[in-house]
């Protein structure tokens, strides 16, 4: 029985044939088993003499199993080791990389560039209520800008404290929350997520506005101006930008201005910049933060004045980069993001 049991136990292939030869010896109904067994009916001198010889044959097997146990387990690993080895001169895969869009590049560069001039970034809710958005602007209830910005409102069950809830119209209630919660001098940009009830190729109903506010002693348009005028210039990167001011209406701005960037035309393309330009592009609102706005936020007009502008951001980054339709960039096509080179 010894011999055949060794036998068995180096032809075991493997782990579980190697279990069937254990179960087989030392198991409980096991051949090896049996005979110990026996040893109970056996005289004691019978027992003196059998006993090492079976005990001795299952401390055998057991060690022949063991053994063979931890070489086939070794096979095993070294098979693995063998058949998963990774080949470092591979190539490897190609990892997609994001990118930046350019509505959050442009943001980035304003930030910059405002960052440089002294302006802090100020945010506020996109979910607003009619006292930021309408009222405290100097646009009262009845007023038609209420109607004229094509607000999305919120049923009448979300209002709080008598203030109907929406989606903020434009960037210009963070004037406000900024006026309402720092004390002055204020200079900060708002750039961020607006919303009017509006499309075609040039209005989407989310679109980006940057604010500009500025709150200090002695604030005039002249420091409009030359902010503007910096601020365009540093954008386009173009030294010979020329604006131009033309006299409008804000209700929250007196007096209020709409700014145009001077063009030049090359070969039919409008090409921002130039001294002597072919024609004007309409780029954002601004103003002089009107008197009344001043005293909604608890401030003393006759103490502080200040110059707001709003203005479109994704109407920048078209001009800045000769996109044309608006609405491609919140389609998420990356081939169009690509064309533009802004992905792999
Ligand atoms: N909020 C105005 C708009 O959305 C722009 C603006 C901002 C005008 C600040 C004047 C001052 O059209």
């Amino acid at each position: 029985l010894h011999d055949s049991l060794i036998a068995a136990v180096a032809d075991a292939a493997d782990l579980p044939a190697l279990e069937g030869v254990r179960v087989g010896a030392l198991g409980k109904q096991g051949s090896v088993s049996a005979l110990l067994k026996t040893l109970g009916g056996m005289t004691p001198e019978q027992r003196q003499t059998e006993g090492p010889r079976i005990n001795g044959l299952r401390e055998a097997v057991s060690a022949a199993i063991a053994a063979r146990k931890a070489a086939l387990e070794q096979a095993a690993l070294d098979q693995r080791l063998a058949s998963e080895r990774i080949d470092l001169s591979l190539p490897a895969p190609d990892a997609p990389a994001g990118s930046v869009h350019p509505v959050s590049q442009v943001m980035d560069e304003l930030a910059e560039i405002f960052a440089d001039l002294g302006f802090s970034v100020a945010t506020g809710p996109e979910i607003e209520d009619d006292w930021h958005n309408f009222t405290a602007l100097n646009i009262p209830e009845s007023h038609p800008a209420r109607a004229m910005h094509d607000t999305f409102y919120f049923g009448d069950d979300t209002a709080r404290d008598g203030r109907r809830m929406l989606l903020r119209t434009h960037t210009s209630p963070v004037q406000i929350r900024t006026m309402t919660s720092k004390a002055p001098p204020i200079r900060i940009i708002a750039p961020g997520r607006t919303y009017r009830s509006d499309s075609d190729a040039t209005h989407t109903p989310m679109f980006h506005q940057v604010e500009g506010l500025v709150i200090d002693r002695g604030i005039h348009m002249g420091h409009l101006k030359w902010t503007l005028e910096t601020f365009v210039r540093a954008f386009f990167e173009r030294d010979d930008i020329v604006l131009r001011m033309r006299p409008s209406y804000f209700p929250f701005t007196e007096p209020s201005a709409e700014v145009d960037v001077g063009y030049t035309l090359d070969k039919g393309r409008r090409v921002i910049g130039g001294a002597m330009p072919d024609g004007w592009m309409e780029i954002l609102g601004s103003g002089m933060v009107h008197p009344k706005v001043i005293a909604a936020c608890g401030l003393d007009p006759d103490e502080w004045q200040g110059f707001a502008f709003g203005c479109g951001i994704d109407r920048l980054a078209m001009l800045k980069y000769g996109m044309d339709d608006l609405r491609a960039f919140f389609d998420g096509d990356l081939r169009w993001l690509r064309h533009y080179g802004f992905a792999a």
